[in-house]
């Protein structure tokens, strides 16, 4: 396990100090058989003599590196619209339970920032469920860095470590043994930034607080 942390050139360094100790026996057993070893052949040849012999001019190179003809794409960090900012105030808190497996988990973690910015909201360190294939316990903080989350999301959403006090009664429990108001539903398939408005900004608005299990498909834009 350890040499596939090496830094490449040191693992061609190795390869090479043991290439030749590994081949050298066998080249002595049996020399017809192994000749192709110690022989490789290019299978083209004449393609590998042309690539070589043809001259590589300056020019040739600098096109060579020149960027691709964008085709009207733009990198969304030259978009025209005044950069996203924190809201002045959080509508209240967004807390997820995901389960699936670790992509899903993944994908669930994107929707909830997504609607967390959509609705203001300060998003709750998602919990994971107990995955029931592997019976994998793993929380989000045993699998990410928390602190680093937190940080590069800190210009577009709120982001807590736990729920305050106030909801400790917002448990997995809670939500197992009946429907609750502060359950989002699901959203449909596609379901636009307005639908999360129309259908979750007011159970925020309501409770200061809502949850999703796991959220919701994807927003769309
Ligand atoms: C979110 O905050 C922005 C800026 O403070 C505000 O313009 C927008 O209406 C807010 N949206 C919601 C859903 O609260």
């Amino acid at each position: 396990m350890k040499i596939l942390l090496l830094p490449g050139g040191v693992l061609a360094a190795l390869l090479l100090l043991i290439l030749p100790a590994f081949y050298t026996p066998f080249a002595h057993a049996s020399p017809s058989v192994l000749s192709e070893w110690n022989a490789p052949k290019p299978r083209h040849l004449p393609l590998l003599k042309s690539a070589l012999q043809r001259p590589t001019s300056n020019e040739k190179q600098t096109d060579l590196w020149t960027p691709l003809d964008d085709q009207g794409w733009r990198p969304c960090d030259e978009s025209s619209k005044p950069p996203l900012s924190l809201p002045e105030k959080s509508e209240g808190y967004l807390q997820v339970f995901l389960d699936g497996g670790l992509n899903q988990q993944r994908m669930g973690i994107c929707d909830a920032v997504a609607v967390a910015k959509i609705l203001n909201a300060t998003l709750v360190i998602p919990h994971f469920e107990v995955n029931p294939v592997w019976q994998d316990s793993s929380s989000f903080m045993d699998i990410f860095d928390v602190d680093h989350f937190i940080n590069v999301l800190k210009d577009d959403i709120s982001i807590v470590k736990e729920l305050p006090d106030d909801f400790s009664w917002s448990t997995r429990e809670y939500y197992a043994i009946a429907i609750r108001a502060t359950r989002i539903k699901m959203a449909p398939v596609h379901a636009s930034a307005n639908w999360y408005l129309e259908n979750v900004s007011p159970v925020l608005q309501s409770y200061g607080y809502c949850c999703g299990f796991p959220i919701l498909s994807p927003p769309v834009l």
